[in-house]
């Protein structure tokens, strides 16, 4: 959908008003390496793609909330800013009443409702659909209500709404990439302490194919959330030893010096991954700045090693696709990106070699799995705006 048709379908479904209509976009996201650390207070390395949610919304001189998304095939949503509680399981505007309820937790009050179209271009799953939505709405309420709030902020009330209304305890690297992005550049974000860097994307020669599995994800949040509260264990059990706040604090040698005290094996698994993937990431980055891709693809592969062998976090489909994907020509590193089991992989790969990379990966896995995998090279794009 277009800008102008997507103005028509509002006025279709909501009529004409002399309030004016106002537009915003929020971008999903593709996490270079530092995965599964955000809520460890690690480093994570993600950039903003081009594609998006907008919403085109007007306020309401009344409390009600009306919700339409192109993407979704259940018409208008109709709420009450009031009244409102997390009714509809699965429901995609339990992402967007997450955000007013968070927004509530501070005080923040609504003086109207509003009506709301939104329409989206992110591809499949597990490119952070959800962050965008949250990030796009709350982007437009701090502008429509002048809330004052800062894009960081805003992406912390996107969390906000995953973790207390949503039941989804991730952190906050998906949101804070929709708010923040930039054009052409990856960010460096401690999370920990909320501090961030822009990378430009250099690749010389080399681009980033990002291959959806196009599997359908299920019981990712269930799996994710067991996988945060077995690191959080393994942290308990450190700090019995050890003055740390987060997992990501430790370096490998003390790790290695101290897994002992971690008593659970499966725990232990999960923390490794944790500190191992902290110090991939920083040599990441440091490898890219100095335009060594062939290391910046090995620590690519690795990550996606320990998120297979050590986090669990992966799934047939995806192991199918990151070998297929190595044993082309051209590849320097491949990897699942993303919260799991399922979603995309990255794929470092000279440029010269991408169009037999496509076809011979592309049989490969639908020979595998008789699912069909899509294809795009990956382009760093700007975070949340108004266009209009
Ligand atoms: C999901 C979560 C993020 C992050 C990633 C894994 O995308 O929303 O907070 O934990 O998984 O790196």
């Amino acid at each position: 959908m277009d800008m102008e048709s997507g103005k028509q379908k509002f006025l279709s479904l909501y009529g004409e008003d002399n309030e004016e209509l106002r537009g915003y976009f929020a971008p999903g996201r593709v996490n270079l390496i530092g995965e599964h650390i955000d809520y460890n207070g690690g480093h994570v390395f993600p950039c903003a793609i081009p594609n998006g949610i907008t919403l085109i919304v007007r306020k309401r001189k009344d409390r009600k909330l009306r919700f339409y998304s192109e993407n979704y095939p259940f018409g208008v949503k109709e709420d009450d800013l009031d009244t409102f509680s997390h009714r509809s399981v699965n429901g995609w505007t339990n992402y967007l009443l997450g955000v007013i309820a968070a927004l509530k937790n501070k005080n923040i009050l609504l003086p109207n409702g509003l009506d709301c179209l939104f329409f989206g271009n992110i591809p499949g799953s597990g490119l952070s659909s959800s962050a965008a939505l949250e990030v796009v709405f709350g982007t437009a309420l701090n502008d429509l209500f002048s809330l004052g709030l800062t894009p960081i902020e805003v992406a912390l009330i996107g969390q906000e709404s995953e973790n207390k209304f949503n039941g989804m305890n991730c952190g906050i690297m998906d949101q804070f990439a929709s708010a923040m992005g930039k054009k052409d550049k990856a960010i460096l974000l401690d999370c920990a302490t909320l501090k961030y860097t822009y990378v430009p994307l250099h690749l010389n020669g080399a681009k980033i194919i990002v291959t959806n599995s196009n599997k359908p994800h299920s019981l990712v949040s269930s799996h994710y959330n067991e996988r945060r509260a077995e690191c959080e264990e393994a942290l308990k059990d450190l700090q019995t030893v050890l003055p740390i706040k987060h997992l990501c604090e430790l370096t490998p040698e003390q790790f290695d010096e101290y897994k002992g005290k971690i008593h659970n094996k499966t725990c232990l698994l999960r923390a490794k991954h944790v500190v191992y993937e902290e110090n991939r990431t920083q040599l990441a980055v440091k490898a890219l700045n100095q335009d060594d891709l062939v290391t910046f693809g090995h620590l690519l592969t690795s990550s996606g090693d320990s998120l297979r062998y050590d986090y669990d976090a992966t799934c047939f489909e995806i192991d199918t696709l990151v070998e297929a994907s190595l044993a082309q020509k051209g590849v320097l590193g491949s990897r699942e990106t993303g919260g799991g089991w399922g979603g995309n992989t990255i794929t470092l790969i000279k440029s010269e070699d991408i169009p037999a990379f496509e076809k011979n990966v592309s049989e490969i896995y639908t020979a595998k799995t008789h699912l069909k995998a899509s294809f795009v090279e990956l382009e760093a794009g700007e975070g949340a705006r108004r266009l209009f």
